[in-house]
């Protein structure tokens, strides 16, 4: 750890490839009113990290910085121990346990991050490792278009193995839908495990033409398109993706169909990540939701862990362990 009013962060001034990032000491944060600060144990990397450093697709930008991001230390997901409290702060006291979400400040890669105490912050489930609760980017936007379904309603998730893909089938099944998930051969154990009804392998089986119709479908891994899934929608069905499409087709068919009234296609954008985050972390607390976890990656490590990542083919979520005494033990 660096000398005590600095910190470790893995530090980007410019969008570009994982090479450009750099490891540097930076000065620790301090709360403001209202904020708390978290030694981070664990975090993330994952897809939106991956799109915010490259500032890829443009359009990101609109958020993240034109020409330059306005952040300076990515990282969406958090996990570790209140170390600090600014004025007026009454939910959380100095040695919590706690995990969340950092959508519009991202700043997880680093020892230390400051948050408001009232944004999308939650005590880890006693018992539960610093290293198996960096969990909520997938989960929230899986959450974006599991909620729309309604109990005994028929849903196709494709792609059910990344961290959005494993998400999405549990909090399907939550919400009492008949879940078909579909992936490749490595990961049809792992989808039954998840809860999933029937499970589709795509590599020994065209997954358009099984037979059955849904509710909704969902591309969670941003790999096919509503003209090749029509045929799996029932009358009325929506087809929801994590991705823009082939052309950017799931923006312009959500456009088009908005303009007729109804929302058959579209591209979730998620909401309210302090609820979401207070939810999810009851549902740990209770057994009925676990993230999926693939490779664990050292701060030092972080550009290799950009690079698996960036590969598109990792299961479920890559853990970053930035505080290596205490990921695993499940202890401040
Ligand atoms: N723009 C943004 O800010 C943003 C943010 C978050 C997510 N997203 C998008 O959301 C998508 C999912 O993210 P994620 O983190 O859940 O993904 P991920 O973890 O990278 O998911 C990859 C998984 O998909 C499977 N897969 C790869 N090719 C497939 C195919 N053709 N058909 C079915 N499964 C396939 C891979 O396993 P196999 O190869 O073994 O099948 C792997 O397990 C990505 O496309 C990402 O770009 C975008």
């Amino acid at each position: 750890m660096a000398g005590s009013d600095t910190m470790r962060a893995a530090t980007i001034d410019r969008y570009g490839p994982p090479g450009t990032i750099r490891l540097r000491d930076v000065p620790k944060p301090n709360p403001g009113a209202g904020e708390v600060r978290v030694r981070v144990c664990a975090g993330t990397v994952n897809r939106t990290d991956t799109a915010t450093l490259r500032g890829h697709p443009f359009f990101v930008r609109a958020m993240t910085g034109l020409l330059r991001p306005k952040m300076h230390i990515l990282g969406m997901d958090f996990a570790g121990v209140i170390d600090a409290l600014g004025a007026d702060v009454a939910r959380f006291t100095v040695g919590e346990r706690v995990f969340g979400l950092l959508p519009e400040r991202f700043g997880g890669h680093a020892e230390y991050v400051c948050l408001p105490a009232d944004a999308a912050i939650a005590r880890i489930p006693d018992g539960l490792a610093f290293d198996k609760a960096a969990v909520g980017e997938g989960a929230w936007y899986a959450h974006s278009t599991t909620k729309r379904l309604e109990a005994g309603q028929r849903c196709l998730i494709y792609g059910a193995s990344g961290a959005i893909g494993t998400a999405a089938v549990q909090l399907a099944k939550m919400r009492g839908a008949q879940v078909t998930a579909v992936v490749g051969e490595r990961h049809i154990a792992l989808a039954h495990s998840l809860g999933a009804d029937r499970v589709v392998n795509y590599e020994a089986e065209e997954f358009t033409a099984i037979g059955e119709t849904f509710d909704l479908v969902f591309d969670a891994v941003g790999k096919t398109s509503w003209f090749a899934c029509r045929p799996l929608l029932k009358k009325g069905g929506i087809f929801a993706a994590t991705d823009l499409g082939p052309y950017w087709s799931n923006i312009f068919l959500g456009a088009w169909f908005g303009l007729t009234g109804s929302r058959r296609v579209g591209v979730p954008f998620p909401e309210d990540a302090p609820g979401f985050l207070r939810e999810l972390a009851g549902l740990m607390a209770k057994g009925r939701f676990r993230g999926v976890f693939d490779r664990c990656y050292r701060l030092s490590e972080i550009v290799e862990a950009f690079r698996y990542v960036e590969k598109g083919q990792k299961t479920g979520i890559v853990v970053l362990d930035i505080a290596s005494r205490d990921a695993g033990s499940g202890s401040a």
